[in-house]
C-alpha cells in the first residue's frame, strides 16, 4: 500500500466506507489467525513513575493521586489466580522507575510466578525504558513479551509531548535492545493527540512496518483534566464518537498494512464506547486485555477519564468478557499463551 493509499483510508469518514474498511480488515485477521481472540490479565503493579508526560494521569507531576506498588506476594498470587482461571498470559504493567531497587523487585516477582505456574503462564512486561542489562534480567527470569509504545513517531510531535524528560533515540535503543535480547516486541501510539495529523499516522504505520513490531498497542488519546494537555479540553459525546473511529482506523489500517501481527483492542476504546473493544476486534484487533488488578487500586490507575472497570471485580469483568467475544462470533483461546505468529516466523 502506498502513503497515499494509507492517507485516504485513515481520512475515511463515510460510515458505508468505514464499515468496508473495517470488514476488509477483519478479513484479514480470519485468515491470518480466525475467528479467534488472545487474552492477557492485566496487573497495574505500580503506578509510581519517574516521568511527566504530557497526557498522562498518573505523570510524576499530578500530587492528586495516591502513589502505590503492590506487594510482591499479592502479584504472585493474583498471577496464579489468573493461570488458574486459564488466562494463559498476563501483562504486569507499571510507571517508569528506573532503579536497582525495582528491577530487583520485578526480577524476583518474575521467577516467582514461572516457578509458581511451572512457567505456563505467558508474562508481558510493560515497565517503560530500562537499560540493556535490566531487559535482560527480566527476560532471563521468564519475560517473553514487552510493550514500549513510542507513543507518536514523529520526533518533533513526541518531544511536544514530552519537553522536559524524554529522548526520543533512547526510546528507539530500547526498542532495539529488547529485539536483541528475542523479546516479541510491541510497541504503539496513540491516536487523535491535538496537533497529530493524517500524515503523522501514516508515518507511525510505516514506523510499525519498519521495525517489524510483533504486537501493536494502541489507543484514541483520551483528554485528563489535571494534566498539561488535558486541559480545558471538552470531550462531548461528539469528541468521543471521532475518537473512537480514529482508533478504529488505524487498527485496521495496521492489519490491512501488517497482517500477522498481534493488535490488542485497548481498553482506552471501550473508554469510549460501551461496545468499544468489540468493535476493536471487528476492526482487525485480536487481543483483549482485562484489568485484574485488585479493584482497591484501581483509582490510583487512572491515565485519563472514564477509564472502564474501575468497580468490576476480576471473576465478573471474566464472565463479562467471554459473553461479549461470543457476541461477535469470537471464541477465546484460553490456557494458550496467545503468541504473536510474526513472531514465529521470523
Ligand atoms: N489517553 C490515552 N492513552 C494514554 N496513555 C497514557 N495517557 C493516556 C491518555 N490520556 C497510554 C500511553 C501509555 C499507555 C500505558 O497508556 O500510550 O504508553
Ligand atoms: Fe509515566 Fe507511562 Fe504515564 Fe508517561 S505514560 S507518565 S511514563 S506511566
Amino acid at each position: 500500500m502506498t502513503d497515499l493509499e494509507l492517507k485516504e483510508l485513515l481520512s475515511l469518514t463515510d460510515p458505508a466506507a468505514l464499515r468496508e474498511l473495517y470488514d476488509r480488515a477483519y478479513r484479514v485477521k480470519l485468515q491470518y489467525i480466525g475467528p479467534r481472540v488472545s487474552i492477557r490479565g492485566l496487573i497495574e503493579v505500580s503506578n509510581i513513575c519517574a516521568k511527566n508526560c504530557f497526557y498522562c494521569g498518573i505523570r510524576r507531576g499530578n500530587h492528586l493521586v495516591k502513589r502505590y506498588r503492590i506487594d510482591a506476594d499479592e502479584i504472585v498470587e493474583t498471577a496464579v489466580w489468573a493461570y488458574e482461571q486459564k488466562f494463559g498470559s498476563i501483562v504486569m504493567q507499571s510507571g517508569e522507575i528506573e532503579s536497582p531497587e525495582f528491577a530487583a523487585f520485578i526480577e524476583s516477582v518474575l521467577k516467582r510466578i514461572s516457578a509458581a505456574t511451572g512457567g505456563g503462564l505467558g508474562v508481558t512486561l510493560s515497565c517503560g525504558e530500562q537499560s540493556p542489562e535490566v531487559y535482560e534480567r527480566w527476560r532471563n527470569a521468564g519475560a517473553t513479551r514487552y510493550l514500549l509504545r513510542i507513543e507518536a513517531s514523529n520526533p518533533e510531535l513526541y518531544r511536544r509531548l514530552h519537553p522536559a524528560d524524554h529522548d526520543f533515540n533512547a526510546r528507539l535503543e530500547c526498542l532495539r535492545s529488547l529485539r536483541k535480547l528475542d523479546y516479541q516486541v510491541g510497541s504503539g501510539v496513540m491516536i487523535g493527540l491535538p496537533g497529530q495529523t493524517v500524515d503523522d499516522l501514516v508515518h507511525d504505520l510505516r514506523f510499525f512496518e519498519e521495525f517489524d513490531l510483533d504486537m501493536i498497542g494502541m489507543g484514541p488519546y483520551i483528554p485528563h483534566a489535571d494534566t498539561p494537555l488535558g486541559h480545558g479540553i471538552e470531550v462531548t459525546e461528539e469528541y468521543r464518537r471521532r475518537q473512537l473511529e480514529a482508533g478504529l482506523r488505524m487498527i485496521a489500517c495496521t492489519r490491512l498494512l501488517l497482517r500477522d501481527v498481534n493488535i490488542a483492542s485497548t481498553t482506552a476504546l471501550q473508554a469510549l464506547g460501551d461496545d468499544g473493544r468489540e468493535l476493536g476486534l471487528l476492526a482487525g484487533g485480536n487481543v483483549v486485555m482485562p484489568n485484574i488488578t485488585e479493584t482497591g487500586y484501581r483509582k490510583g490507575y487512572q491515565l485519563y477519564e472514564g477509564k472502564p472497570s474501575l468497580e468490576e471485580s476480576s471473576a465478573e469483568s471474566r464472565d463479562n468478557l467471554s459473553r461479549r467475544i461470543a457476541s461477535i462470533g469470537e471464541t477465546i483461546r484460553w490456557a494458550e499463551p496467545g503468541d504473536s505468529l510474526h513472531y514465529a516466523a521470523r
